[in-house]
């Protein structure tokens, strides 16, 4: 009779043993170490039902019973920590190095063009005027002759065109929104317009083929060029800073009269002349004048009674002014090592 009392014995020890084991396991390596020696075919409990054939026959029946017992609480707590191991091990838990300082969350951040957008609009609301937006795809109507730009006149040319269908185009500036906006709106009238322009140039270090425009357009009854001009440089030093100067060149543009390039003197020499002015002193930021009166006449404002000024610029070509960028193509890159540097 002492032999099944030993073997039942044995059994529980080996079910102890082994469940303290497999729940104190803290790899999945060491835990199937632990399978294969208390439940693998050579495990100890393989060794003990090899031995239940010496036991006497009507002992067998306990010790049957205790070995199944043993097994499948076994398996159980093996089952059970191998879940646990696994979850902990995807979840990176059992691999974390406590003590490592944690990642920087990833950081997004407004484009450095759409902050020039942003803020240029800013000003201007301050001003009193509105932001409008009009559509990309244009009749020649707007994007020529309401801006008294005859399509066959050679100033048409100022602008390669994408054609999408007879007279209807990409637009090429966002001029055409000044005609929409008065056609629709009696004066006073104050608005920016950004929005994505198209032109037929190469895209290389200074063009690209589509680019940000902002306009903008004030018409009222008793605006003169130096209401005009004061905006304008209310603007540059809001814009530049306090100590940026401007300067109004005579330029040509058929939709005014007079008109102005305007420039800001260099904020890397302040004026005296560098690289990045090209050794002038100034960088050109828009094209601007007062409103033609046949562009008035075009949209049936009585062009004896309004007088107005409008102007255009590059938001893109703004930011590079802004910031010093020399190849307008790093706008468009979506590069976030370059992007990040204007993370504010
Ligand atoms: N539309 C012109 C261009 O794309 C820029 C411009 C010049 C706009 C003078 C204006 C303006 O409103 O008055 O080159």
């Amino acid at each position: 009779m002492t032999e099944p009392v030993r073997l039942v014995d044995a059994l529980e020890r080996i079910e102890s043993e082994g469940l303290a084991s497999i729940e104190a396991a803290d790899s999945l390596g060491v835990l199937e170490e632990l399978r294969v020696r208390y439940l693998g075919r050579s495990g100890e409990l393989a060794g003990i039902l090899s031995g239940i054939g010496q036991a006497e026959p009507e002992d067998r029946r306990a010790i049957g019973q205790a070995a199944n017992t043993a097994k499948r609480r076994l398996q159980e707590a093996h089952t059970g920590r191998q879940a646990a191991l696994e979850s902990a091990e995807s979840a990176g838990v059992s691999k974390a190095d406590l003590t490592m300082p944690g990642r920087r969350a990833w950081e997004g951040g407004v484009h450095p063009v759409t902050r020039v957008i942003d803020e240029i609009c800013e000003i201007f609301r301050e001003l009193g005027f509105s932001k409008v937006r009009g559509p990309e795809a244009e009749t020649e109507w707007y994007n020529f002759q309401a801006l008294n730009i005859p399509l066959e006149h050679p100033a048409a040319d100022m602008w390669d065109t994408f054609y999408l269908a007879d007279g209807v185009v990409l637009r090429s500036h966002t001029s055409p929104v000044q005609a929409r906006i008065m056609e629709t709106h009696e004066p006073p009238v104050r608005v920016v317009v950004p929005g994505l322009c198209y032109r037929r140039d190469p895209f290389d270090p200074t063009h690209a083929p589509a680019f940000e425009q902002i306009e903008g357009l004030a018409v009222d009854e008793t605006i003169d060029f130096i209401e005009f001009r004061s905006a304008i440089q209310y603007f540059v030093q809001r814009f530049f800073g306090l100590g940026r100067r401007t300067r109004f060149r005579p330029s040509y543009f058929p939709f005014t009269e007079p008109s102005a390039e305007v420039d800001v003197s260099c904020g890397v020499c302040n004026g005296f002349g560098c690289p990045t002015c090209k050794g002038t002193g100034w960088l050109e930021i828009m094209g601007s004048g007062m409103v033609h009166p046949a562009v008035f006449q075009a949209v049936g404002y009585d062009p004896e009674r309004y007088t107005g000024y409008a102007f255009g610029m590059g938001s893109g070509r703004i930011a590079m002014v802004r910031h010093g960028i020399p190849d307008i193509r790093l706008l468009y890159e979506g590069d976030t090592a370059f992007l990040s540097q204007f993370i504010s």
